[in-house]
């Protein structure tokens, strides 16, 4: 079997966790990266040989055409996502775009359409839907041991300073983030929020920029009514000092789970042993030493990434499922704004 081949595009935080899943996977046998592209000329360099990277570039259209990639995996700012993937998928490149996978749903389904024609993969870095804790909690809810559900709550009270927006100018700014705290920090638990608990049908929600100084939103609380009948909560923030663990609250009738930080803090349903403050993987150690600990949730999800282009199959979290954490994020902005209960579908204006 070829290893299918991978230009990775950016050098940041993104990039890194993607590039150091890569290098795991390249051991497998199963991709290989043949190409590392930085806008700065010694990034650039410095990521390839950091990496062991053969060729790099500062032009991402260049590194298409000349070193011709089976797939690119883009982890550049969120403004970037659309068109770096258009102009791949115009060169029969396969895509892995980071989280968020574009900035409004115009672009998403345009990405959607144009992989769909020209028979490309398009799939999005959520990699914690790869998660052991959250598959034991999907797997609960999914085979209707926790019952009817009634309540899902996404809470991501994090902090980030003043510096974080002003040191990278593409932050903080509607028109290259694409919104705040609800698109870039809290939408991994928004996503897991959706896909646990299904579709929602409608949404009441506040947004307000209260602790930086910034365009888009510090502080977000979103009031959802699932199709299914549930109620859900999200709370996202930059603003809650000092920042606490992510929390993931799942209620059906017949039981809770609850995942916070790096631990499932409780799975409790009736007539089941309960677990409690389970760690996975001595997942302590990856926050105090992440570099020490190899990306369990995106190496799978590059690697299933990797088998859908050989397997010709759809990833697990294509374009269709990363949509979905942008329709709903782009619901509470326009509830937010207008003040008004939104339904789903939405329509962008
Ligand atoms: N999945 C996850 O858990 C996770 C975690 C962190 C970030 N992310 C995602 O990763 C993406 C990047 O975020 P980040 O925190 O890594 O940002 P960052 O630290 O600001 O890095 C952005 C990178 O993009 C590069 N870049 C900017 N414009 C470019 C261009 N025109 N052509 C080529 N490269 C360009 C920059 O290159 P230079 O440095 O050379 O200027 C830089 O390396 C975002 O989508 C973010 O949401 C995902």
């Amino acid at each position: 079997m070829k290893p299918v081949s991978f230009g990775v595009i950016g050098s940041g935080v993104g990039a890194t966790f993607a590039i150091r899943a890569l290098k795991e996977l390249e051991k497998e046998g199963i991709v290989k990266v043949i190409a590392v592209v930085s806008r700065r000329e010694e990034r650039a360099k410095d990521f390839a040989s950091k990496w062991g990277v053969e060729r790099w570039y500062t032009d991402y259209v260049k590194m298409y055409k000349d070193a011709k990639p089976d797939a690119v995996a883009i982890c550049t700012p969120h403004y970037l996502h659309f068109s770096m993937t258009i102009d791949a998928i115009d060169e029969g490149i396969n895509v892995l775009v980071d989280k968020p996978m574009a900035i409004n749903l115009h672009q998403t389904d345009a990405m959607i359409k144009a992989a769909e024609k020209a028979g490309v993969k398009l799939g999005v870095i959520f990699q914690s839907r790869f998660d052991p804790k959250v598959r034991k909690i999907k797997e609960a809810v999914d085979t209707g041991r926790m019952g009817k559900l009634i309540l899902g709550e996404a809470i991501v009270e994090w902090f980030r300073t003043e510096e974080y927006y002003s040191k990278s100018p593409w932050r903080g700014r509607w028109s290259t983030e694409g919104g705040g705290a609800l698109i870039n920090q809290a939408i991994h638990t928004i996503d897991l929020l959706l896909w646990i608990m299904g579709d929602p049908e409608y949404l009441w929600s506040q947004i307000d920029t209260v602790a930086h100084d910034i365009e888009v939103e510090d502080l977000a609380v979103a009031l959802i009514r699932f199709k299914n009948g549930a109620f859900g909560v999200i709370q996202g923030s930059t603003a809650i000092y000092p920042g606490l663990p992510t929390r993931l609250e799942i209620h059906g009738v017949n039981g809770t789970a609850i995942i916070e930080g790096e631990k499932l803090k409780l799975l409790a349903i009736k007539g089941e042993e309960t677990y409690s403050e389970i760690e996975e993987r001595g997942e302590l150690a990856a926050w105090a030493r992440p570099e020490a600990v190899p990306p369990y949730n995106h190496i799978a999800l590059i690697r299933d990434f990797a088998q859908a282009i050989l397997e010709d199959r759809k990833p697990l979290v294509d374009g269709y499922e990363g949509r979905r954490s942008i329709e709903l994020i782009r619901a509470i902005y326009v509830s937010g704004t207008t003040k008004e209960v939104v339904r789903f579908p939405l329509t962008e204006i």
